[in-house]
């Protein structure tokens, strides 16, 4: 695909382990263009919290080059450019209210003034929670807490978005509201969830992570739809992929879209 030539973020030869232990991941290579989606998908425990949590420089690499615009990043660096929402929001939020806390991640890129107070606001409202500004974190509900993360990151306006399980927690109205806010936004996403359906809304390319490694890379309809790959890396075809059988909505044992191992190409 010609849009992979244009790469704003390249990783080259990624090892990435914890505590000095052997490598979680090893050999991790691909592009992201400016602007593009990737869904990233695999089983718990495969590596994806690791592989963001290096591309972030929470995680400091074992191996290899991540580059931004070509100019190679320190492995343990920050990078304001590049921001994480994580999986869990207790490992991001530490201020005592919401607006505070996102008020730290728009100092962290200059602000001040009545430009800090613009942005903040600004990201609140973006996310629906400009009523919870005041609101001490400890005192919001799980989902809310996962937005208010989101508008942590997004007041950095950062050229590329890590989401580490984006959905989980919410209801489905701010899911839908999640969903809808990502598509407006031109900032290039690596987004790792399990939440599949909302991968294929909004990833046009998916890689998926098992066994050390990128096992598939490539177009989300051809990686989440074929039966075989997706099952041998503890996975189901997303429901609307699926020829639905008989009234219960079952899963057919192979779905239409089941090419096995075919779909996709690692590493592509
Ligand atoms: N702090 C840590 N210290 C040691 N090992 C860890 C640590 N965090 C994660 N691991 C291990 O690294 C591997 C990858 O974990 P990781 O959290 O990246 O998986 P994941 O794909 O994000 O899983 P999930 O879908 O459950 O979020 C797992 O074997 C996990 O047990
Ligand atoms: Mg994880």
């Amino acid at each position: 695909m010609t849009f992979r030539n244009v790469s704003l973020l390249a990783v080259e030869g990624l090892a990435v382990g914890h505590g000095g232990g052997p490598p979680v991941l090893s050999g991790i290579e691909f592009r992201i263009a400016p602007g593009e989606r990737i869904g990233l998908v695999g089983p718990n425990g495969a590596g994806k919290t690791t592989l963001l949590l290096a591309l972030t420089g929470v995680l400091p690499a074992a191996a290899g080059g991540i580059r931004l615009d070509g100019r190679l990043l320190a492995l343990n660096g920050f990078t304001p450019e590049i921001a994480l929402v994580f999986q869990q929001a207790h490992d991001q939020l530490f201020c005592p209210t919401v607006a505070e806390d996102v008020a730290f991640g728009a100092r962290n890129v200059g602000l001040g003034g009545a430009a800090l107070d613009r942005a903040v606001a600004a990201a609140l409202q973006a996310v629906g929670i400009a009523s919870l500004a005041d609101r001490p974190i400890h005192h919001l509900s799980g989902g809310e807490q996962r937005l208010a993360c989101l508008a942590g990151v997004l007041v950095m306006s950062p050229r590329i978005l890590l989401l580490d399980e984006p959905s989980g927690a919410l209801d489905l109205r701010n899911r839908r509201r999640l969903i809808e806010l990502l598509r407006g936004l031109a900032q290039a996403m690596l987004i790792a969830s399990h939440d599949l359906e909302l991968v294929l809304e909004l990833c046009p390319r998916v890689m998926l992570i098992d066994d050390g490694g990128i096992v598939a890379d490539g177009p989300a309809a051809a990686v989440l739809g074929d039966a075989a790959l997706m099952a041998a890396h503890g996975q189901e075809i997303p429901h609307s992929l699926t020829r639905h059988v008989g009234e219960g909505h079952r899963h057919p044992v192979a779905g239409p879209t089941a090419r096995p191992g075919k779909a996709a190409v690692a590493g592509a």
